[in-house]
């Protein structure tokens, strides 16, 4: 057995840390009676839109039914193309499906995995109605340009931040250039809870609240319904997220000086690593290199005792049976997508993770790269 066990996840030790507080905030909720649309949800709402800078903040029980509830608000469906990437979580793509419409996807920037904007363009169509740029890793997509694109188109943005809450653009913020914002407090995320969970930030009051109505059966007000869904974020998530909510930015710090050692020592390896662009505030949801030998690597460490997982190593429009008897449309070539999926690598990085454990991490890439030479 391997000496050393480094996890890919640090959900325990954030619990543990933080145990009193989120015992107690739990308690709270149990203690109150009021467990679905309640009082934690509301506050929560209220300090997430502050966070996020933006006018509102509305719970839904996922990322997916955020992203998916705010495309269906604006009216997009069968007939209408939204414009994304093919390596990204499948939920980005499953969303525009299930509203009915078609995705198009573009190809990434090889260097921040995000998506091309310079290939966004040629895949607009008479059918267009909305881009979705994810966020991907931790590193917010290039918003300005996006959005003098989807300006001069008459397009929606619905910006996928699942994976980048805390993060910022060198001149703007997640949520300023964007239509809407769809985030995922799934646990694995940043600002995680104990279950799934999600949340729509816009500064569209009227959107906020057709997704208030949608997520509770249609209803705005008691025993007043149109057709909607059940999608609400229950009070004991939002109560633990009130109080992760206080460490996001100290967590994502971390992050960041975790990624430091890691970009420090591996410098010299064979691998390509996590590009930061200047000036943006990169939050490492994911430290993601890419590596020809993946397979060996990633086989070589788990014989060491570390954990390192794959986002992601099938690209959507690669899952078998794709598309699934639904539309789906590719622009261009995905080379640069198909390329990435087969040699990404995601190295254990929670808030958590000590020093020691980044450099145990660290010497080992260091010996695998060095017996491929
Ligand atoms: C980029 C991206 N989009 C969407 C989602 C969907 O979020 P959820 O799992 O909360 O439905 C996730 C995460 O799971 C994600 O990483």
């Amino acid at each position: 057995m391997a000496a050393v066990k480094i996890g890919f996840y640090g959900h325990v030790r954030q619990y543990h840390n933080l145990k009193a507080e989120i015992d107690n905030a739990i308690s709270e909720v149990l203690e109150s009676g009021s467990y679905v649309m309640g009082p934690k949800l509301a506050l929560l709402e209220k300090e997430l839109a502050a966070y996020c800078k933006t006018k509102e903040a509305v719970g839904v029980n996922s990322g997916t039914d955020a992203l998916w509830l705010a495309l269906i608000a604006w009216g997009i469906g069968p007939g209408d193309e939204v414009i994304t990437t093919s390596n990204t979580f499948f939920a980005t793509a499953e969303a525009i499906w299930l509203a009915g419409a078609t995705p198009v996807f573009v190809d990434i920037d090889p260097a921040t995995c995000n998506i091309d904007v310079n290939l966004i363009e040629a895949a607009i169509s008479p059918r267009t109605k909305a881009i979705i740029p994810v966020h991907l890793y931790g590193q917010a997509a290039r918003m300005r340009e996006v959005a003098a694109i989807a300006k001069a188109h008459g397009l929606l943005v619905l910006e996928d931040n699942a994976q980048a809450l805390g993060a910022r653009g060198d001149n703007f913020e997640i949520g300023e250039l964007g239509n809407a914002v769809a985030t995922s407090f799934i646990i694995q995320k940043n600002l995680g809870c104990f279950g799934d969970g999600g949340a729509l930030v816009t500064n569209d009051p009227d959107l906020a609240t057709t997704i208030r109505r949608l997520r509770n059966h249609g209803s705005l007000k008691r025993s007043h319904h149109s057709i909607g869904y059940n999608s609400r974020l229950d009070d004991i998530h939002a109560a633990v997220l009130r109080v992760k909510l206080t460490q996001l930015d100290k967590w994502n710090d971390q992050r960041r000086r975790i990624a430091r050692l890691y970009d420090e020592g591996l410098k010299g390896t064979s691998l390509k690593l996590p590009v930061a662009l200047p000036g943006y505030r990169h939050i490492y949801h994911l430290y993601v290199v890419e590596t020809p030998g993946r397979d060996a690597l990633q086989a070589y460490l788990q014989e060491r005792g570390i954990t390192a997982l794959t986002h992601y190593p099938i690209a959507i429009h690669q899952q078998e049976g794709y598309p699934w008897g639904h539309s789906a449309r590719i622009s261009g070539s995905l080379a640069h997508t198909e390329r990435s999926s087969a040699q990404v690598l995601s190295l254990p990085m929670y808030p958590e993770l000590t020093a020691e454990e980044a450099q145990i991490t660290i010497e080992a890439i260091c010996a695998w790269d060095k017996s491929q030479k």
